[in-house]
């Protein structure tokens, strides 16, 4: 696992950004993976800006979405399809139909998580994922407890996830669902590089686990420590708690600048 620290959100969102410019000039058939929440903001406006510059097209990649919550009406602000639209597929030139994210407003909830799983391998997996963390270690929607092999399924999102949230819905935790469907751990895990960011103090004892921590159900994304191209992406509130900071900033400082990200 990579460790880089780096003074801000925006100096983390030029490095990734970077990564998946070199990726969709090398092969513009690339495919992302895109995550809701906070975390990727910076990222998704840093693309826009090079896609605006006439740096990068989205024209032929393709993208999946982590998750989604069951039950919000298809016109819902917060339902994650319609933020992803907002934030960044909107923005750029993805195809009509090339993003796609699990259906949480399916009448049969299994069979939609099985076509999801499909339409990624249809895809050819994912290239680049980006990973956002909540609070509890969760990654993607599998909170504390998730299978370390599960795949697209609905889970029951934890209180603290439903708190941590409710801010997207006007402050008010009980509009927040109580059900999303997720890629699971090892769908997630099935993407070739994953790319988490966190900032702020308020991730810093996930990521002390995620990085740090035995790999356990308890902090979900502790999986990662088995992925052989995982990089994590802090500043310095997120990585405050880590023990080595010091030697990820000294291994990143002296990194060979043909491995890029
Ligand atoms: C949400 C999403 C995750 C996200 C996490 C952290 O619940 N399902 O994909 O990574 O919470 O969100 P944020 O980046 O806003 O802190």
């Amino acid at each position: 696992m990579q460790v880089v620290i780096q003074p801000d959100a925006e100096a983390i969102a030029s490095l990734v950004a970077d990564e998946i410019e070199r990726l969709l000039r090398q092969r513009p058939e690339t495919v992302l993976g895109l995550a809701t929440g906070s975390s990727p903001l910076a990222i998704y406006d840093e693309l826009v800006r090079r896609y605006e510059a006439g740096r990068i097209s989205f024209a032929r990649s393709r993208a999946f979405m982590l998750d989604e919550y069951v039950g919000l009406p298809a016109d819902h602000p917060e339902r994650y399809r319609n933020v992803i639209e907002r934030e960044i597929a909107g923005r750029v030139d993805f195809a009509p139909g090339a993003v796609q994210g699990p259906d949480g407003n399916a009448e049969d909830i299994p069979a939609a998580c099985e076509q999801y799983e499909a339409a990624i391998a249809e895809a050819g997996g994912v290239d680049l994922q980006i990973l956002g963390i909540g609070s509890d270690g969760h990654i993607a929607f599998n909170e504390p407890g998730s299978s370390l092999a599960s795949r697209t399924r609905i889970k029951t999102l934890t209180s603290q996830t439903r708190r941590d949230n409710a801010r997207f819905f006007d402050g008010d935790v009980d509009a927040v669902p109580h059900h999303c469907l997720t890629q699971g751990l090892a769908t997630i895990m099935s993407a070739r590089h994953l790319v988490l960011v966190a900032t702020g103090a308020g991730k810093a004892e996930a990521v002390h686990h995620l990085v740090e921590g035995p790999v356990s159900a308890m902090w979900p994304a502790t999986v990662m420590q088995h992925h052989p191209r995982a990089t994590v992406l802090l500043d310095a509130a997120a990585a405050s708690r880590l023990q080595l900071g010091d030697y990820y900033r000294e291994v990143f400082a002296n990194k060979p600048a043909w491995q890029g990200l």
